[in-house]
């Protein structure tokens, strides 16, 4: 009704202007509020977004901005917020709710700085550890992604509609971004519609249906030939059409001058403009010279007026919801007891923690303070503020990121948690840099040697940092940099138990630390308190329970690593590599594969059984599982339940994720878990396009990681083929 309204009001610039995002932070675009009526700022900070909000109520019609923000791990543009591990650390936690509640704090936080929309979360599933982007996402399965996505993007809108204290979601980059050959950012992508059907559409398609996501950001890249920017299959049939997206879709940065400077598919930049426009894309990010050249389009009948009233009105309708027309315009949670409090700051440190994933222990952890009077602290992330809280941390463009600015105050490193522990327990700490990850003139390994020989234990923290990942930093090696290596064997000369914390955006490839550390703790980007964390799962303090969502290559040339592969590689029946499907010159597995972690308690699936193993049309699959913690610590396991389609008409993966639980069990406790499968999860696209569940046998495959020997298999039979 009021969006009607006001459309009927409005001037065709007017109108043009809402469909136009631009920069705050450099360039002269604020300017242009009044002359381009422009809708909507991104990456507004400090007072300049309630100035323009200002600004912008003065004008004819007093339409309010909408400011987008990358708040992708906490609002961590803002200095004073609380920032998260990123997401591919957090996603190692499995816990939805934790999701939900770190999302409400990003809300509350970002809202508290007038800002009323974060470009978060990324549904990209991440195949290819060359991708520098692989941090920003929930891991490799998209049934997990989308799970975790929808709570996400819940907890940003809110419980019931957008108060003050939430903000719009935006799921992105639509779609397959991860996809892209090579992990070549935004490079092209050569898939196909029932692979995006069967993979990539459907975290999407769970955000929109399930969690009513705002908005969905248009991926930079090309998929088989065609920029999404101009797909309007993707953008109109499916996302609106289709799903009935009750939002509206915001192009990536310069996506629309792309086609024509970047892509080369429109002669020039008002045929990109068309072409966006008719494709579905409803806000136009960075795209300055799309109000003069839509308007001459308009001017010239080329673009009829319905088109631009619909991508108006869907930019509109979120702002009448939002409340900026009425008593939300200025509105903003007070920034004293809002930002960074230690309500928030707790729920940072309980997602490091869960976030943290124990690879490897030979049983040296947890360590055993009576024994341990010495210990060496070596590596270029046990003190770096900015490896520990990764990409995105640092403001826009992140080029005043330095260890003292962004998040210092905040920041726990592994250093400075040492040094705490060094108060209370009997250890004397060394601390020696070391290597660096980027610059090699490292000096310092025979001192390392020489003070690992008189040390108990030798704790190192290597990985990578914010110059080898996120946009534009791909990597075609992943093995550790610069001279790390040669650090990890200098200790091991001097034969000293060594201990390695794996502090790094992505899974790089670590044989060497999986054959030679005696234990290895993942943490990824943990977070500020992701030193306090490391430290908690060293002394035991916390006892980990985090699990992989992404598989660790052992050697580049293993990509892809994923465990939901293919059968069918003709390796198999060479003698020489014992029937199994691999390169000739690299191991079958991952170095360490997707849902793989372990705990310092010892968890025992004493039974696993299905309520039937014949299902019906739209029966669910109930799996039941008697799991026992069988130690004296309390712990936490991830208990995962896989499926495989035996026979198909259409190639399936060898498994796929369907079902999980997160499952606290004290010490000695022994409980059942029930797990359900709905029956639509049984199903495969075929080559029709269609979604059907195919007649015939599964297995149901329930255990601790997807690796073969975790798993018990449960065979079913589906009585019938059921279109979907
Ligand atoms: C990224 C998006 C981001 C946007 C705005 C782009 O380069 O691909 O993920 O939301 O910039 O900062």
């Amino acid at each position: 009704m009021r969006v009607q309204d006001l459309l009927g009001r409005m001037t065709v610039e007017e109108k043009v202007g809402q469909l136009m995002q631009l920069p705050a932070h450099f360039g002269d675009y604020t300017d242009k509020l009044e002359e381009w009526h422009i809708g909507s700022f991104l990456h507004c900070t400090g007072d300049n977004a309630v100035n323009l909000q200002r600004r912008a109520a003065e004008t004819r019609l007093g339409i309010p901005l909408i400011f987008g923000i990358d708040a992708i791990h906490g609002h961590c543009f803002d200095n004073d917020s609380t920032v998260f591990p990123t997401q591919l650390s957090a996603s190692s936690s499995w816990d939805k709710d934790l999701m939900y509640r770190m999302a409400r704090i990003t809300a509350k936080e970002t809202r508290a700085s007038g800002l009323h929309w974060t470009f978060s979360p990324v549904l990209c599933v991440a195949r290819d550890a060359r991708w520098g982007r692989v941090n920003e996402t929930y891991g490799e399965d998209p049934w997990l992604i989308g799970e975790l996505a929808a709570e996400t993007i819940k907890g940003y809108q809110g419980p019931q509609g957008y108060d003050g204290e939430s903000i719009l979601a935006c799921a992105k980059h639509y779609v397959a971004y991860g996809e892209t050959l090579g992990g070549r950012d935004s490079y092209e992508c050569d898939t196909s519609r029932r692979k995006l059907l069967s993979l990539f559409l459907p975290p999407f398609e769970k955000a929109v249906k399930e969690a009513n996501v705002a908005s969905l950001m248009t991926g930079y890249h090309a998929i088989d030939g065609i920029p999404c920017t101009v797909d309007k299959w993707l953008l109109t049939d499916v996302a609106k059409t289709q799903w009935g997206l009750d939002g509206f879709v915001v192009t990536d940065w310069e996506n629309v001058r792309s086609l024509h400077t970047k892509q080369y598919v429109c002669a020039d930049e008002k045929e990109a403009c068309l072409r966006s426009l008719l494709a579905g894309n409803d806000m136009m990010m960075s795209t300055p010279e799309f109000y003069p050249l839509t308007l001459e389009l308009i001017a010239e009948g080329r673009v009829d007026m319905s088109v631009v009233d619909e991508a108006v009105a869907r930019v509109l309708k979120k702002k009448f919801e939002l409340g900026l027309f009425d008593e939300m315009r200025f509105f903003a949670p007070d920034r004293s007891s809002t930002m960074g409090i230690q309500s928030h700051l707790n729920v940072s440190l309980e997602a490091s923690l869960k976030s943290m994933v124990l690879l490897q222990n030979n049983g040296i952890l947890p360590i055993d303070p009576n024994r341990t009077r010495k210990v060496l602290l070596i590596g270029p992330n046990a003190d770096d503020v900015i490896a520990q809280l990764g990409d995105w941390s640092f403001g826009s463009m992140q080029a005043g990121a330095t260890n003292d600015t962004y998040h210092r105050d905040q920041t726990v490193t592994v250093l400075q948690a040492l040094r705490n522990a060094a108060q209370s327990y009997p250890f004397a700490l060394e601390y020696i840099k070391g290597a660096d990850c980027v610059d090699d003139g490292f000096s310092e390994i025979v001192q390392i040697e020489a003070a690992a020989a008189t040390a108990d234990l030798v704790i190192a923290c290597v990985g990578d940092t914010l110059a080898q990942n996120g946009e534009f930093h791909d990597r075609a090696d992943l093995t550790l940099s610069g001279q790390q290596q040669a650090m990890l064997e200098a200790v091991k000369r001097a034969n000293a138990p060594l201990v390695v914390a794996f502090i790094a955006s992505k899974p790089l490839t670590i044989p060497w630390i999986a054959e030679n550390a005696d234990a290895l703790i993942c943490g990824f980007n943990p977070g500020p308190f992701g030193g306090e964390a490391v430290k908690q799962v060293l002394f035991g303090e916390y006892n980990p329970g985090g699990k992989l969502t992404v598989s660790f290559p052992v050697h580049v040339g293993q990509i892809p690593v994923y465990y939901n592969k293919y059968t069918g590689w003709h390796a198999q029946n060479s003698a020489r590599l014992n029937g199994e499907e691999r390169y000739i010159d690299m191991p079958k597995d991952p170095l360490f594969s997707f849902g793989y972690g372990l705990s310092y308690s010892t968890f025992n699936y004493l039974s696993a059984q299905v309520q039937s193993d014949v299902i019906e049309p739209m029966q669910d699959v109930v799996v039941m599982v008697t799991l026992e913690n069988d130690s004296d610590r309390d712990g936490t396991e991830i208990v995962q339940v896989y499926l495989r389609d035996l026979y198909s008409s259409v190639t399936t993966p060898i498994k796929r994720l369907c079902g999980f639980e997160r499952v606290e069990l004290a010490a000695g406790e022994r409980r059942e878990i029930r797990i359900t499968i709905p029956f639509e999860q049984l199903a495969l696209i075929d080559a029709n396009l269609n979604k059907v569940v195919e007649a015939g046998e599964f297995h149901v495959m329930v255990g601790a990681s997807s690796r073969d020997e975790a798993l018990v298999t449960l065979p079913i039979r589906v009585t019938h083929d059921t279109a979907l």
